[in-house]
């Protein structure tokens, strides 16, 4: 018997018997209805087609500027940020740690006149904005609402999502600042901030991508990812939140993989489970609160530097899995990201891969269309039983957090990840172009290069900037957030004022760390 990638067993042939007694009902449910197994809306994309949000930025805001202007004209319905590790991780651009880093991984921002370069021209009323941002995202989050302020736009009409999702940044990403108990209790201030002055912002984007990128097999990825959102939730609970306030803004993201028939298992699957726990474990009772909406990026991990072209057959399966799995917002990977920042070319080749799925195939005319399938709802059952065994052991660890703090859920991935490699060098596992059916003729490629002088561009903007602000607000707004910080008021007021004056992302995150400290590792990992 062969199994998935999750080494669940998966079948030959499946009959008429897998769905023997099989409670339809209960496992189902109408589309948009609970438990959310057949997607989050009634009519799912025969309505409107899923977000195209392609991830992009780098170098300098205008350089991203201009790349999300093309996208834009090129038909993207949702802009995607990328920053750079400097930003990521609170430094600014002129600080030594960031050397190197400036605009290299995605678009350096150190200030508010650094945001209003990069939406420059783009109405940020009309568009929604996906923000990968984690330990600051409150920073940036704040900067994008000063920055729709000044193009007359209310925060009650902007839309997009701050990923903010520390939990897996210690688990398999890395850009964590602040220990878990102040990245939780900064996370619920931005729940709370967003209640009252953001109401469409989506609050978080609880990810289960870069999970899978470092080598969780899909139960994996779920039931890690589930885990996280769970305390998120409790934190928000326990600082006083009302469920039904907050969960309504939470969101998701996921990965897919090119095993296209799990991977639509693993989305409905997912909406199942977190829909029961939202219901049965918070006493969430609006449908908002149980829906499970999530982005979805295509698998980084699966493309290949050799016969690059073929990433592009790979990109479309794993597209088409995310759209016939319900995702709400897509991102498709450019068949050159293996080797370097996706070239213009590449970056409109992989946006015309799901417009041609969203136009040219049918798969937008049907809700659901794998709904009692024998083969499709028998994953969907054995992957979540495997999940939520596995969450169930998170909780009897203590939870996320405590988990995290034994390296459980790093220890898990690493395990898989290793299995993953071996089966590829053993040529158990077939990587086309890699173990097999290899050639040694690849054409030369010419990447996209990041200038390295942006980096002085950039310190030069930071010594201007500092030389023509008021020091002394700056330094009172900057006393004021520590104050703040060290007690128990919503840290983003006197964030928000401190940015306006133009403090630095680095001289705010560098005031957090004076009183909340840094996050360490546990020791062996
Ligand atoms: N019926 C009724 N209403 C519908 C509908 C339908 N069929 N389809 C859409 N709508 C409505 C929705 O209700 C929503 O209205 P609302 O805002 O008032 O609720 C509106 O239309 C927009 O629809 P969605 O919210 O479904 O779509 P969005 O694209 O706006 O949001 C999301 C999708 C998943 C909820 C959101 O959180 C999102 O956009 N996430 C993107 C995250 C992202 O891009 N991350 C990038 C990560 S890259 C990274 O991490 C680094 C790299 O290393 C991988």
């Amino acid at each position: 018997m062969s199994t998935t990638e999750s080494g669940l067993p998966i079948e030959p042939v499946y009959g008429s018997e897998a769905l023997d007694g099989w409670p339809a009902e209960e496992r189902l449910g109408e589309p948009g209805g609970y438990p959310f197994t057949r997607g989050v809306y009634p009519t799912m994309y025969t309505g409107r087609p899923w977000t195209m949000r392609q991830y992009a930025g780098f170098g300098t805001a205008a350089e991203s500027n201009r790349r999300y202007h093309q996208l834009v004209e090129a038909g993207t319905g949702g802009l995607s940020v990328a920053f750079d590790l400097p930003t990521q991780m609170g430094y600014d651009s002129d600080a030594p740690v960031a050397a190197g880093e400036v605009g290299k991984v995605g678009v350096a921002i150190d200030s508010i006149e650094d945001m209003r370069v990069l939406f420059d021209g783009i109405p940020l009323g009309e568009v929604s904005t996906s923000m990968t941002i984690n330990a600051p995202a409150s920073l940036l989050l704040l900067l994008y609402q000063l920055v729709g302020q000044e193009q007359g736009v209310d925060g009650t009409r902007l839309t997009g999502t701050i990923q903010n999702d520390v939990l897996k940044e210690y688990i398999a990403r890395g850009t964590y600042i602040y220990p878990p108990a102040e990245s939780l209790r900064l996370t619920s201030d931005i729940f709370g901030y967003c209640r009252r002055e953001l109401p469409r912002w989506n609050t978080i984007s609880i990810s289960g991508y870069h999970m899978a990128e470092a080598g969780a097999t899909p139960v994996q990825e779920v039931a890690f990812t589930l885990a996280n959102a769970r305390e998120y939730v409790r934190a928000a609970l326990s600082a006083g939140l009302d469920v039904d306030e907050f969960a309504p803004r939470l969101s998701f993201f996921f990965v897919s993989r090119t095993t296209l028939l799990e991977e639509v298992a693993k989305f409905r699957a997912a909406r199942r489970i977190w829909a029961r726990v939202m219901r049965d474990e918070f006493g969430a009772t609006n449908p908002k609160s149980q829906m499970l909406r999530f982005h979805t990026q295509t698998a980084g991990v699966q493309l290949t530097a050799q016969q690059p072209e073929v990433n592009m057959v790979r990109v479309a399966v794993q597209a088409l899995a995310a759209v016939l799995g319900g995702t709400q917002s897509l991102h498709t990977n450019s068949y050159d990201e293996a080797i370097a920042l996706p070239t213009e070319k590449a970056a409109r080749l992989a946006l015309r891969t799901q417009q041609v799925l969203a136009y040219e195939t049918d798969v937008t005319r049907t809700v659901d269309p794998f709904a009692g399938s024998y083969a499709v709802e028998s994953l969907t059952d054995e992957l979540e039983a495997a999940a939520v065994e596995l969450m169930t052991r998170v909780e009897d660890m203590g939870g996320a957090v405590a988990a995290i703090e034994r390296g459980f859920q790093k220890d898990q991935i690493e395990h898989s990840a290793y299995d993953v490699a071996k089966q590829i060098d053993g040529g158990e596992r077939t990587v086309v172009g890699v173990n097999r059916y290899v050639t040694n003729d690849d054409e030369p490629y010419e990447p996209l290069r990041v200038d390295p002088a942006i980096e002085e561009a950039q310190a030069d903007r930071l010594t201007a900037l500092r030389s023509a602000r008021d020091g002394d607000t700056v330094g009172r707004a900057l006393d004021e957030l520590r104050a703040a910080a060290a007690g128990t008021d919503n840290v983003l007021v006197p964030m928000r004022a401190a940015l306006a004056g133009r403090a630095t992302v680095g001289e705010v995150c560098d005031a957090l760390r004076e009183v909340w400290g840094t996050y360490a590792p546990p020791a062996g990992f």
